[in-house]
Order: C-alpha cells, then sequence, then structure tokens
C-alpha cells in the first residue's frame, strides 16, 4: 500500500496534488511519500517485534537526507556501502553506532573515517580486507566490531544483475571456508568478531532462498560457537521483493519473512539486523514527467516523454518494468491504446516500455511512474548534459524540494579548461 492515490479526478502525494507540485518545481522530479516510508519501515519493524533487531536502511535505494531522517527518526540504522553514503548518513544525524559498513571494496581511507567517526560494524568480504582493516584499528589505537559476510551459494532467482548470493558472485567468502576466516580473524589484533552476514540478491519474490540461507547461517552460528567465536550478532540483508505490477505479483510480506527468521534463527538468541533498501523505499516514489510529443512511428506510436533513462535507468538496465500512470485519472472504460514510452536521450536504450497500453494522453499531459523510490534518483546522471532529476518529500499537504534541480551554469561550471587550452 502506498499513499498515491487519485481523489476526484488527480494524483495525489498524500493530501497534495501531484500537478500543483509539477506546476512550481517543474518536470521530471521524484516525489517521495513521508507516510509510505514510515509504513513500510514500522512493516519491518513489527515483524520483526519480540526479538532484539536492528533496521539498518540500505540507503542505496534512496539516500537523500530528508529520506534518511525520516527513517532515523523512527529508530532505523544505516546500512552504507561508500565513505561517501557514510558521510551522508552522519550528516543527516544518524549515529555511528548505528551505521553497518557492507561492500567488497571498502577502502582504508573508508574504514579509517568510519572507525574515527564510530562505527557499529563492518561487513567484511575478504581475508585481505580483514587484515587492512585490522591495520587501520590498530594505527588509530582501535579495534573493528567485524561480521563476515558468507557466501551461501543459494540461488536467489533473481535478475542476473542483482543476485550476489552464488558462489560465482564477487560477494562474501564461501560459506565452506568461514571457520577458517574466523580463526584468522580472532588472531588479528585490530578485529573483534560480532556476528555473521548474509546478503543474496535483491528483488527476492520467494522466501524459499531466504530460508535456505539463513538455515546455513543457523548452522554456522553453532559452529562458530563451538569455535570459541561470540557471536551476537545475525545481519540478514536485504533483498525482499515489491510488487511492480499491481496485478499478479505478491511477493512475501515483511510479516511472513519475519515469521520465517524467528523459526530458522529465534533461538540462537542474537540480535538480527536486516538492511532493507528497496522495500522500505520503492514504493514510497514516483517519477513525474511531461509529455512532450505524441509521435507516429512506422506501425507503432511513440510517447515521448521530458524524463529519461538518465533519470530512471532500471527499466533500459535491468528491463525492469514500472507502472506508468497519467496524473489526471482516466474516465472508467476510456479506450487504450498502446505506446512505446521513450525519453530524449539519443539512443534506443532510452525507453521504458514497449507496446505499453495507456489511456488518451496529449502533449503537455503528466505521467508517474510508480515505485520508483528505490534505485530511482540515486542512479540517476547528468547524461546528454540534462541536469540531475530533483527531488520532493510530502508530508500530508505539505511539500518541500529535498534537492534543487541544477541550474546549467550550475552544471556547466563544474569543468574546468586547463589554461594550456
Ligand atoms: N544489503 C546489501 C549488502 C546490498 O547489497 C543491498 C542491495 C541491500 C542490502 C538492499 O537490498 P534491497 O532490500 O533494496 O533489495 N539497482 C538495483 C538493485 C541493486 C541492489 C544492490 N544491493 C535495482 O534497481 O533493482
Amino acid at each position: 500500500m502506498d499513499h498515491f492515490l487519485y481523489r476526484q479526478g488527480a494524483l495525489y502525494a498524500e493530501d497534495v496534488p501531484v500537478a500543483e507540485i509539477a506546476a512550481e518545481v517543474g518536470t521530471p522530479f521524484y516525489c517521495y511519500s513521508t507516510a509510505t516510508l514510515t509504513r513500510h519501515f514500522r512493516l519491518f519493524d513489527e515483524a520483526l517485534s519480540g526479538m532484539p533487531h536492528m533496521i539498518c536502511y540500505a540507503m542505496k535505494a534512496a539516500s537523500n537526507q530528508a529520506i534518511l531522517r525520516v527513517l532515523a527518526d523512527l529508530g532505523a540504522g544505516m546500512d552504507v556501502v561508500s565513505g561517501g553514503e557514510y558521510a551522508r548518513a552522519r550528516a543527516a544525524g544518524v549515529p555511528g553506532e548505528k551505521i553497518v559498513f557492507s561492500g567488497v571494496g571498502k577502502t582504508r581511507e573508508e574504514m579509517r573515517a568510519a572507525l574515527e567517526g564510530g562505527i557499529r560494524q563492518f561487513n567484511v568480504e575478504s581475508e585481505p580486507e580483514m587484515v587492512a582493516l585490522s591495520e587501520v584499528a590498530v594505527a588509530l589505537g582501535l579495534t573493528a566490531p567485524i561480521t563476515v559476510r558468507v557466501n551461501p551459494d543459494v540461488d536467489a532467482k533473481t535478475h542476473a544483475k542483482i543476485a550476489t548470493g552464488k558462489s560465482e558472485n564477487k560477494f562474501g567468502i564461501p560459506i565452506a571456508r568461514a571457520r577458517e576466516v574466523y580463526a584468522q580473524a580472532a588472531r588479528l589484533p585490530g578485529i573483534r568478531v560480532v556476528g555473521i552476514d548474509v546478503h543474496i540478491g535483491s528483488q527476492l519474490t520467494e522466501l524459499a532462498p531466504f530460508r535456505l540461507a539463513y538455515a546455513k547461517v543457523a548452522e554456522l552460528t553453532e559452529a562458530l560457537r563451538a569455535d570459541g567465536h561470540k557471536i551476537t550478532r545475525l545481519d540478514l540483508g536485504g533483498g525482499l521483493g515489491i510488487p511492480y505490477t499491481r496485478s499478479n505479483e505478491a511477493p512475501p510480506l515483511p510479516m511472513e519473512y519475519g515469521a520465517m527468521i524467528r523459526e530458522e534463527l529465534g533461538h540462537l538468541g542474537c540480535e538480527i539486523e536486516i538492511e532493507p533498501g528497496r522495500l522500505v523505499a520503492g514504493n514510497a516514489g514516483i517519477l513525474v514527467s511531461r509529455v512532450i510529443y505524441l509521435k507516429s512511428g512506422e506501425g507503432r506510436e511513440f510517447l515521448i516523454l521530458d524524463g529519461a533513462m538518465n533519470d530512471l535507468i532500471r527499466p533500459a538496465m535491468y528491463d525492469a518494468y514500472h507502472d506508468i500512470v497519467p496524473v489526471i485519472e482516466p474516465v472508467a472504460g476510456s479506450e487504450q491504446r498502446a505506446f512505446d514510452i521513450v525519453g530524449p536521450v539519443c539512443e534506443s536504450g532510452d525507453t521504458f516500455a514497449k507496446g505499453r497500453m495507456m489511456p488518451p494522453l496529449a502533449e503537455g499531459d503528466l505521467v508517474a511512474f510508480r515505485s520508483a523510490g528505490a534505485y530511482g534518483a540515486v542512479m540517476a546522471s547528468e547524461y546528454n548534459t540534462r541536469p540531475l532529476v530533483p527531488e520532493v518529500l510530502v508530508h500530508e499537504h505539505q511539500f518541500a524540494v529535498i534537492r534543487p534541480r541544477p541550474t546549467f551554469d550550475e552544471m556547466i561550471n563544474r569543468d574546468t579548461i586547463p589554461e594550456w587550452l
């Protein structure tokens, strides 16, 4: 459920007409709903109730500080994957003790910044990384709390580009080698083991792969404890999928996910950490765009929008489906026509949908891409020297621009021409 609904024939974001925001901000822009972000965070919180837990929002999904602040105020921690994300989380007011640091390629500079600024744990992904982290920590006179990310070799049954838990993926260390790596961790002076980490992929639409992975983590917990390691936290990653089409998709609910976690891991007495991104932010955001032209091609009709692949890359990159709805509600029973929905960028990959059935639309009409809150604005670029798409946050009847559209001058003046030219 989200808070982008038609009222009296027009699309609203909570209590604000989307067209009103478009008139003030211009198009394209992302629009997020505070109520939806809040609702989704609470669903996870309730799903894990009764178990000690921390929800570390995977801020790679949508990292505007205003969004982080909404979630942090609800008690969220953050999962960061770069020095930039760490700095952003801190700037949004998240204490270091609520930040976990994931990722296969943390640099020594990033480790140092996080150790100095405060960190809940590093999710370590390789032996060389662990050695480097130990050295950095020792040099600072600190010890780094860690989990080791294990790769359980399960098939997440999701798009190949976002599956991470198979042995062929670059992530984690093979679970079969875990005891060896933990033994090494115990010998390193700058390292303190606190738990185990696993993340098998994103947009998972079944519970079974999670269950397989978590069962392996339960077994490993017992084995590591027998080896004398203190395993007090289990970081279970993110990955729970969302419905992108509103018809036939029914991914598991956070409540079902939580119940499964309790079944597989509840008996271990560990603090459970999860790192959801998409399910928190995905349906909490839309991308609003305007029709520039309707163009007739050879046997097809194009709807040319002012939003493009640089603003929302998921269709071009993952063949992702996003519902595209008119901001003025179509009258019931209005005839539908098939359109190829495209942006103005100069490549054929700039196609959001092919042969999509749409109600009547005309030049100047507004449309909204649904489920665009996660991996939307954060993956945007200035390709074709198109200004980075702005972001707006709605809260009941108010809205605020939380990242303005840069001017052409702001974009262009970042370049410098060397004096020898
Ligand atoms: N934790 C780790 C270690 C991750 O790598 C990810 C996502 C998450 C948590 C959050 O997963 P989520 O709950 O959002 O599924 N750009 C792609 C998705 C990439 C996901 C990368 N890792 C897309 O647009 O579908």
